[in-house]
């Protein structure tokens, strides 16, 4: 690709409206459904602190901790949202060392948000589709428990994610197998009250290389049942926010990326240099708030910090901040709330004043 290239959306939408057509046909329609669960893996050492942070800045709570021979587990949830895993591996090979290697990384060579985890009615039947259409997962065979059924595919070349697939078996929701041991990890939620103004995890933002943003959103597609929506660019920060659903009122998943690649770190916006920096991975995870102004205030005074104003308003039909990023698990915590019938992510005006915000990572 030569050093001219730039993203517009004209190729991206024939290859989006191709891989839909391609889904129908290889059957894959319907099998699979919505986010499940994100995982988090941490540094041993940061397993507790980061359980402790999503306790005390989101509305999740711990439900169950438990290890086996190969990693230890912290299962937080909340109701309406998608639960969150985080966990820390035993001395095992981690097929995310190399993804998660980036000038600033050093102390985190195990640290990433790993997988996106979808529902699948009919795992079998998936696993034999995509492998039909020529695609490998990370394990030849689908991980079979007690509770559940499970597979995820390699991380991605693109976005050094992962997608995993779930089916449950008796108890929805039941992580814990009969091999796995619980523990307590001693972790208690704060008595006050604004921890339930904040709830469900609506959508997280990956970010990616200017030059692989449409091949990261069809890969996406094809292992899901989710479409491409709209891009928003944004000039003067080399920026595009780039949107994927499943349904209006589904979690969604959002590609940010560059419009021209990376030229250096002086020259080149806060999406190349993060990138620069932390390689491909989700920067944020966003969190649907009531209150927001109150809670932002009271999350600040339990001692959160952020990277931006609260910006937005009613008017404009939304109201987001960004926190500084988790030292335990490099994210970044999103508080957004919509106004009325508002569906978007940003305002222009938003978008522009949130990528800037990010400068500093
Ligand atoms: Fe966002």
């Amino acid at each position: 690709m030569g050093t001219d290239f730039h993203n517009d959306d004209k190729a991206l939408l024939e290859k989006v409206d191709e891989t839909l057509e391609q889904r129908k046909k290889n059957g894959l329609e319907g099998l699979s459904g919505g986010l499940e669960a994100v995982i988090i893996a941490v540094e041993p050492e940061r397993l507790l602190p980061a359980a402790q942070e999503f306790i005390n800045y989101t509305g999740h709570d711990v439900v169950d901790a438990f290890e086996d021979n190969a990693q230890k587990t912290i299962v937080l949830k909340r109701e309406g949202s998608a639960d969150i895993l985080v966990y820390t591996r035993s001395g095992h090979e981690n097929p995310f060392a190399a993804s998660n290697r980036g000038a600033k990384t050093g102390p985190y060579p195990n640290t990433r948000l790993e997988t996106f985890v979808f529902k699948c009615p009919d795992i079998e039947t998936y696993v034999a589709k995509q492998t039909g259409c020529g695609r490998s997962f990370l394990t030849q065979d689908i991980q079979q428990t007690d509770t559940y059924s499970f597979i995820q595919t390699p991380p991605s070349a693109y976005t050094c994610n992962s997608v995993g697939f779930i089916q449950w078996k008796n108890n929805e929701g039941e992580y814990r197998s009969q091999h796995a041991t619980p523990f307590d990890p001693g972790l208690t939620k704060p008595e006050a009250s604004y921890c339930s103004n904040i709830l469900e995890l609506d959508h997280a933002a990956t970010r990616v290389r200017a030059e692989e943003r449409d091949a990261a959103i069809i890969e996406f597609m094809e292992w899901t049942n989710y479409h491409f929506e709209f891009a928003v660019y944004v000039e003067s920060l080399n920026s595009i926010t780039n949107v994927s659903r499943l349904s209006l009122d589904d979690f969604a998943l959002v590609f940010t990326s560059g419009i021209r690649p990376f030229v250096s770190l002086e020259e080149s916006g806060p999406t190349e240099r993060f990138i620069y920096n932390y390689g491909p991975r989700t920067h944020h995870l966003a969190f649907n708030t009531e209150n927001i102004e109150d809670t932002v205030d009271a999350l600040a005074e339990h001692g959160m910090g952020y990277i931006s104003e609260l910006i937005g308003s009613r008017e404009e039909g939304l109201k987001q901040i960004f926190t500084k990023p988790s030292p335990h698990t490099l994210i970044v915590n999103e508080y957004i709330h919509r106004y009325d019938d508002f569906d978007g992510f940003f305002t222009k005006s938003n978008v522009t004043a949130l990528t800037k915000a990010t400068e500093k990572q």
